[in-house]
């Protein structure tokens, strides 16, 4: 090879070299195109450089340095081209194409706080003031001083989540009940709104854990009318006075006596108009008083339990709980105020 050919094959390779590379649309074809200018074996530039030696030796200080500029222009725009294309590659890979544009995302207050915030709003109308407790809270507060009998089945009512060293997650905000009248002596109304935990499985109907208000009024001469007329009050308040509720008889180891309050509502899910539980209540248990340091001969008290969840659920017709704790902007963003 004479020292212009060499030249030449140079020049046509930083020539062709830069349409090629642009050509390019993907990773593979990136790499086949890599291997066939600049590769080891085959490639078009150690092709020429292996040239460097047949040329005449005054000649290849000159050559090496002309086919060594070329290889540095091809391997830069190589390079360059690479870069673009694994970026376009990752943008493929993650991107939804229906995801709203972050810029058009809204924050906006989560359905089950609104329906917390609101529940809040109509108890303290009433005079009721907000309590809160801890989550992870001991056997005692969350069973034993609420009348579940030690060892009993009862106890499993409640797939309870233990920790290490005794404690456990609370199973319901029941245990404020507790903790709150032994801080503060009655008269009190307290509303106790927070999360609990239950060892269930995530589906439509159950999560491990979920939001709770806890309603507690203890005074002299309490009875289950005071109760019945709030409640009522309440769901009339809430949904609307059209909305048909009921009282069906229940029990918990803590009230007595107890019930559930159901609300008649359509979820949306095809199964038409029926009554789905909203909370449980009934009057304290003179047990529960005793444990918190009342006397239940003086007093006596009712309680509720509601799940704000549940609740949200029933206002928005949401037929599935799992979307509760969905952090899609496009089903938050239709609670937006
Ligand atoms: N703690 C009960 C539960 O989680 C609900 C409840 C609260 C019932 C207060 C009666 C009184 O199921």
């Amino acid at each position: 090879m004479t020292l212009d050919e060499f030249k030449r094959a140079c020049e046509q390779l930083a020539a062709d070299g830069p349409a090629l590379i642009a050509a390019v649309g993907d990773l593979v074809a990136w790499g086949e195109l890599r291997n066939s200018l600049v590769g080891r074996t085959g490639g078009r530039l150690t092709d020429i450089m292996s040239a460097l030696g047949s040329l005449p030796k005054e000649d290849r200080r000159a050559a090496g340095q002309l086919a060594n500029a070329t290889k540095v222009a091809i391997e830069e725009l190589l390079e360059t081209r690479r870069a673009e294309l694994a970026g376009a590659a990752k943008t493929v890979a993650i991107g939804d194409p229906s995801m709203p544009a972050r810029q058009n995302w809204r924050g906006s207050v989560h359905p089950v706080s609104l329906v917390i915030d609101e529940i809040s709003e109509i108890f303290r109308e009433l005079g009721f003031s907000i309590a809160l407790g801890p989550e992870a809270e001991t056997e005692w507060y969350n069973f034993l001083s609420l009348n579940f009998p030690a060892d009993h089945p009862a106890m499993e009512l409640h797939d309870t989540l233990y920790l290490e060293g005794g404690g456990l997650l609370r199973t319901h905000t029941s245990p404020v009940q507790i903790r709150t009248l032994q801080k503060y002596p009655p008269p009190i109304r307290i509303l106790a709104p927070g999360n609990v935990y239950r060892r269930d499985f995530f589906d439509a109907t159950h999560s491990p854990m979920f939001a709770q208000i806890e309603g507690l009024a203890v005074d002299e001469g309490i009875s289950f009318a005071d109760l019945k007329a709030t409640l009522t009050h309440f769901a009339r308040r809430f949904y609307g006075a059209s909305r048909r509720t009921r009282f069906r008889p229940s029990f918990f180891p803590f009230t007595e006596p107890s019930a559930e309050m159901d609300v008649e509502v359509d979820l949306g899910d095809g199964r038409g108009v029926r009554w789905i539980e909203i909370m449980g209540c009934g009057l304290v248990h003179p047990a529960a008083l005793e444990n918190a340091g009342v006397d239940s001969e003086k007093f006596t008290g009712w309680a509720f339990g509601m799940g704000p969840g549940r609740i949200a659920q029933s206002r928005y017709g949401i037929p599935d709980c799992r979307v509760l704790f969905d952090s899609d902007v496009r089903f938050l963003e239709q609670f937006a105020r």
